[in-house]
């Protein structure tokens, strides 16, 4: 059913991933393209429900179990509200975060519940992205980063920076299993020189 295509944002707190999202959205608007900049957890008013579930509180308030099936009811709703709607309008849909990150948080970091994950994902979403950047920084930037934005919404940053090297090596684990969808770009280069390296990636592929 696919017409558009989409394109997901992935990485440990604080990589700059969302700046670089946005960066793509408007460059890719000026460009003469449509774009649907969305999020996750949320990204659809039902799933924005949930994120708030997710993100705000005690580090320890759900279990990883329990996280994976919140998350995955988020995206179901953004799937079905946000995500496929725009694609099949032949819109470009710019999400940070998707399923690679319940595949490393939930699956591979929180708990060992990658099997379960994955097949969760098939039965509940059964699609990937077009094209995955994941933003790769050292934890110990990103954490002091993270924190520094004081929203509230901190809970996952508050499992502290032995949870947050995990992560990363989840990431660079993923890439390395995902590799024709999933593309690595060193986020401690400035700004510029990610989001330009990003757009590259991106036209490559929007070119295929
Ligand atoms: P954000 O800070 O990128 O908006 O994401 C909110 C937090 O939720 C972040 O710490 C990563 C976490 N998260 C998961 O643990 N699993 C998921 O599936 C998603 C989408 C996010």
């Amino acid at each position: 059913m696919q017409k558009g295509s989409f394109i997901t944002f992935e990485g440990v707190d604080g990589s700059g991933k969302s700046t670089q999202a946005k960066v793509l959205a408007n460059t890719l608007n000026k460009n003469g393209y449509t774009t649907v900049l969305t999020r996750e957890p949320g990204g659809s008013i039902g799933a924005e429900l949930i994120r708030k579930l997710l993100v705000e509180g005690d580090p320890d308030r759900w279990s990883p179990e329990t996280e994976m099936l919140l998350f995955t009811a988020a995206r179901r709703d953004h799937l079905e509200k946000t995500i496929n709607p725009a694609l099949k309008e032949g819109k470009i849909v710019i999400s940070d975060r998707f399923a690679d990150s319940t595949r490393i948080y939930q699956g591979a970091t929180r708990g060992d519940l990658r099997s379960i994950v994955d097949n969760l994902h098939k039965l509940m979403i059964g699609c990937e992205p077009d094209l995955t950047i994941i933003i790769d920084i050292d934890p110990s930037e990103s954490l002091a980063r993270g924190l520094a934005r004081g929203s509230g919404e901190d809970r996952f940053e508050g499992f502290g920076l032995n949870f947050q090297q995990k992560l990363r090596r989840g990431f660079l684990n993923l890439a390395a299993d995902f590799e024709e969808r999933c593309k690595i770009v060193n986020g401690t280069q400035s700004i510029g020189k990610v989001s330009s390296e990003i757009l590259y990636l991106v036209y490559s592929k929007l070119n295929d």
